[in-house]
Parts: C-alpha cells; structure tokens; sequence
C-alpha cells in the first residue's frame, strides 16, 4: 500500500499553516481613521508617522514610502548618482525587479554568481566584474539573510562605488547586530502582498546620508524639493508615493511585527535543527557576521543523491502532497526571455549579450537544489515544525516510491 500522500497515502498535514496576511481590527481601526482624515496622499500624517517609524525600525537616518520595491530600487539608483550607461553589479538569484530596475533607469546589470552555501552574491567574484563603467553593487539580502557588507563595502569604498542594498525581503535582518538597509549609501525594502511587513503595494527607501535622502525624496515627489513650491521642479521625477491607507495598514503591522520577528527568530532555528539531520537537506547557511534572519523565505538545498536520485521537481510535489506548501524559486534572472526577447533591454544594455552569461552556482541551485517554504509556514507552532522535517523524512524513508 502507498505511504506517499503524492500515491494516495495520508499526507503528513490536513491542516494549514498561519494564512497571511493577518488581519486584526486595530488594521481596520486605523484604515477607518485614514479615510475619514481626509489626506489619503501627499500630506498624510499617518505616511509621515510611519515614515519616522520605519527609520527608527531600520536603524536608519532617513527613510521615504514610494509605490513599492521595484519603485524604490529605481528611486535609490538615481538617487545614489547611477546615470545611463553605468553598470550595475547584481546577483542572479533574486527577484527580476533588482534588474529591471538597473535597466528602467538605463543602466546596465551585470551578473555575479552566489556563494553555493548562502545562495547570496560572493563577494570573491564581485572585484574581476569591476570596469571603469562600474558604478554601484547591489547586494540582494535573499530570503532575508544579510549578505557580507562588510566585504562587499570594502570593496565599494576601494573603487568608489555605491551599494544600494536590495533589502525587500529583509525587513528586520541584521549584520553584525545592525538593522540591513542603510549599511550601504541606500536601502530598499518592499510591502507587497507576501511580505514579512504589507500593505498589499508599498516600498520604502533608507539612507543615512542626507543629500541621498533629500534626492531620493525629491525623485518619488515629481522632480520637487523639500521645501520649494508645489509647482517648482527640479530634477526629472516620478510620481512614486505611497497612499494614507496604505500607512495605515503598515503602522498596525508595524506592532505585531517584533512578535513575529522573535516567531520566526525560534522556528527557523528549531526547523534548522531538524533539517540539519536529515541527509541530502542543507538549510541555507548563514553568512558569518548576520547576526538576524528575516525569514521572509525559509531556504533548504536538496541533494538528490540522497533521495535515491529523485529530482528535485519530484521531491517538491512529493513534499507539497504531504502539505508542505513548497516551490523550487528563482531561474538565473538572465536567462528570463525578457533579456533575448524584450528589445527594450537592448537599447539599454547596449552590447551586453545576455545569453553568454553563465553563473554555475545559481545555475545549479535553480535548476536541481533549491526549495523554498514560506515565512507564513514560520508563524506556525514547533509542532508545524516538526511536521515539516517529519514529511521529508517519510519521503526519505519511502524513495523508492517516487523512482517507480
Ligand atoms: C529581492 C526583491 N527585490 C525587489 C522586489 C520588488 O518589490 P515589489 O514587488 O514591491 O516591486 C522584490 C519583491 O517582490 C524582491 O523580492
């Protein structure tokens, strides 16, 4: 008789992990309060609180709301001084946005590979990726676990370079006890839908450096300046702010977000645990001076090998039966048909041919090692814990059901 849930057996779990997002009657109390205030944009006290809110959280000086992360890379690059024709440094393991933001503002990505244990970008290959062209790194803090700044800033300082850290799935990560996001010149974070802090939409830009800051605030805020007139604009802008409604959302989360923090904080560890004994499963491993994870994603690398050689793509609808909800990620971000296909790409990434890109180590990863679970999946109990190292090892125990 079948044991596999994916054969028919009984899964592991009927029931589901915490939904996300979760709504409490203080999100409705305060979104109530921002409609009848009035100032649903531009001028809203809850924008400005929140604002203030988010650079105490981040550790940072200065912090502005835009539309969302893709919208606050765009704002930070510009806002760093990254012009048309720059190159920009990224990973290939992150979300398309870190790259289609480098192009939105013609500039050109160009890829480094990760480090095949963290999945983050290696700082050991960033310095032969340098040419005179070269004008910003951005370290995407994947899954939320805090890349090496401090290599990757020494290399920034050694050759003048901006780092503007991709921090939209990184709220509350630290390095070396350090909140991540304005470590670099500029950080950037993102309240989409599934994120560990949400207002459905939303980002948000961290600087320390005050002209970064007031440059960046004058790019979400159609070209203005802080304190120049309402028709007086100054550089090409866009209109990239956050709503009232939006903040309001925030500023509710934002207190229950320290909870939530320290629940991740004790599953990721526990499952850490769990995972760490089973053969062929490796939790991403942490870079050596992170100090915080923000779990937005919980990453685990596969080894075939020791699932009597079933691919990963198997194991993962093996996995999801059980109900474990799990996906496989990422592909390397230059092999999107976005950067053959689209000629957008072209005309700004000039003569980079994309297809001749190779990465081994994110190619690898995307392609047979990577499963990500889901930060709602670490809001849950030990016991959920324990059920989701208890489904891979019943796949484990029960392989040769997947080989026939
Ligand atoms: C690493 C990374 N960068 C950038 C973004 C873009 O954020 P948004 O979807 O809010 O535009 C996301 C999120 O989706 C992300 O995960």
């Amino acid at each position: 008789m079948a044991q596999l849930a994916i054969n028919g057996g009984k899964p592991v779990r009927t029931k589901d992990f915490p939904k996300w997002p979760i709504i409490t009657q203080s999100d409705e109390k305060n979104l109530l309060a921002a409609l009848r205030g009035g100032n649903w944009g531009l001028r809203g006290s809850m924008l400005d609180k929140f604002e203030k809110e988010f650079a105490k959280f981040t550790q940072a000086k200065y912090a502005i709301t835009v539309t969302n992360g893709t919208a606050a890379l765009e704002v930070a690059l510009r806002g760093v001084g990254v012009k048309a024709g720059d190159e920009v440094i990224i990973p290939p393991y992150t979300f398309i946005a870190t790259a289609s933001a480098v192009l939105t503002v013609n500039a050109v990505p160009i890829f480094v590979d990760i480090d095949p244990q963290s999945y983050l970008i290696d700082p050991g290959q960033i310095e032969a990726a340098i040419t005179p062209r070269t004008a910003a790194i951005i370290p995407v803090h994947i899954a939320g676990l805090p890349c090496d700044m401090d290599k990757i800033m020494r290399i920034a300082r050694k050759h003048k370079l901006a780092v503007i850290e991709d921090a939209c799935q990184a709220h509350g990560a630290e390095w070396k006890g350090r909140r991540v996001g304005a470590i670099g010149d500029a950080g950037c974070f993102s309240f989409q839908s599934s994120k560990n802090l949400t207002s459905g939409e939303g980002g948000a830009c961290v600087s320390d450096d005050r002209k970064i800051f007031e440059r960046m605030w004058s790019l979400k805020n159609c070209g203005r300046i802080p304190k120049g007139a309402f028709y007086e604009h100054h550089v090409l802008g866009w209109n990239m702010r956050m709503t009232e409604f939006q903040a309001a959302v925030l500023l509710s989360q934002m207190k229950r977000l320290p909870a939530q923090m320290k629940r991740r904080d004790e599953n990721g560890a526990y499952l850490s645990q769990l995972l760490g004994e089973i053969e062929g499963i490796e939790p991403q491993k942490w870079t050596k001076g992170a100090t915080r994870h923000a779990y937005h994603l919980y990453i685990f690398r596969y080894d075939k090998k020791a699932f009597g050689g079933v691919p990963r793509e198997r194991f993962i609808r093996a996995l999801t039966a059980e109900g474990i909800e799990c996906s496989a990620g990422y592909v390397p971000l230059y092999q999107e048909p976005m950067f053959v296909v689209d000629p957008a790409v072209h005309v700004f990434a000039g003569k980079v041919d994309y297809t001749k890109v190779k990465c081994p180590v994110c190619e690898h990863a995307c392609a047979e090692e990577a499963v990500w679970l889901y930060q709602r999946l670490l809001l849950g109990t030990k016991r959920d814990m324990e059920d989701i190292a208890r489904a891979i090892r019943k796949i484990q125990d029960n392989v040769d059901e997947l080989r026939s």
